[in-house]
């Protein structure tokens, strides 16, 4: 287990050295499986990747990008897609083919979302999970209480998540209520995690994630327990102002 915290000046240092960190994974294997998060906070990390592709330093068009998680009942074509977002947000600027996007099951029962663990175990596992947190200390929408051992699966999203995430589409009403989220445990057995965090309003929840006793109750505090893990955080994150 190694866990490294970094701390940045600010919001763009940490794109930048975020950026640093994928491109080191994509070096040493063009066709890494990833698994790239939505939210706000990787896409300063995504714009510095699309830079890099643009500019000839980068290739990232042989990486298989995997869903983290989707809202249930919202079809692609939905401008609320997670699966849209994801791929105009990171696979396009990429140049990374359609085909190499793995959806995660929708609408399936709990033997699907099973099968479809196993199939990624199989294929050998992500390489690497980029992720954010959560105000309730979620990853994905690994929504507390959520263990080590939570499946990929289907769950009611929170008070908490449902009112952060108001501001990607407008207001709380158009958030949908229920997701599908890989599970902690399929994550936890990932090559290498990426957790990305900035602003003043994560200090206290990256606190509880990274210092305090591992909980179900904050869901990202097992990334203390996974083999790599690599934080980096702006100064407001780590420090509160
Ligand atoms: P954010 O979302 O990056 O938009 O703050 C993080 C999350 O809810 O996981």
């Amino acid at each position: 287990m190694r866990l490294s915290i970094t701390i940045l000046k600010d919001y763009d240092s940490v794109s930048r050295e975020g950026a640093d960190v994928v491109a080191g994974v994509i070096a040493a294997n063009p066709a890494a499986r990833i698994v790239a998060a939505m939210g706000d906070t990787p896409q300063g990390l995504y714009g510095e990747l699309a830079r890099r592709s643009d500019a000839g330093e980068l290739d990232a068009s042989g990486l298989f990008v995997y869903q983290l998680d989707e809202y249930a009942g919202v079809g692609p074509e939905d401008p609320r897609s997670l699966a849209g977002w994801l791929v105009r947000s990171f696979m396009r600027p990429l140049r990374i083919p359609p085909e190499n996007l793995v959806l995660l099951p929708r609408d399936a029962d709990s033997a699907a979302y099973a099968t479809y663990d196993r199939s990624i175990a199989e294929a050998g596992g992500y390489d690497l999970v980029i992720l954010g947190i959560g105000p309730n200390g979620h990853i994905g929408f690994n929504e507390p209480p959520a263990d080590g051992s939570a499946p990929t699966r289907a769950v009611a999203l929170s008070p908490a998540s449902i009112a952060s995430s108001a501001r990607y589409w407008g207001s709380a009403d158009q958030v949908p209520r229920r997701a599908i989220t890989v599970g902690i445990a399929g994550l936890l057995k990932a090559r290498k995690m990426l957790l990305l965090a900035c602003g003043s309003h994560k200090n206290e929840i990256v606190r509880r994630a990274l210092l305090g006793p591992v909980t179900a109750e904050v869901p990202a505090s097992y990334l203390q327990e996974a083999d790599e893990v690599t934080v980096l955080l702006d100064r407001a994150a780590w420090n509160g102002s």
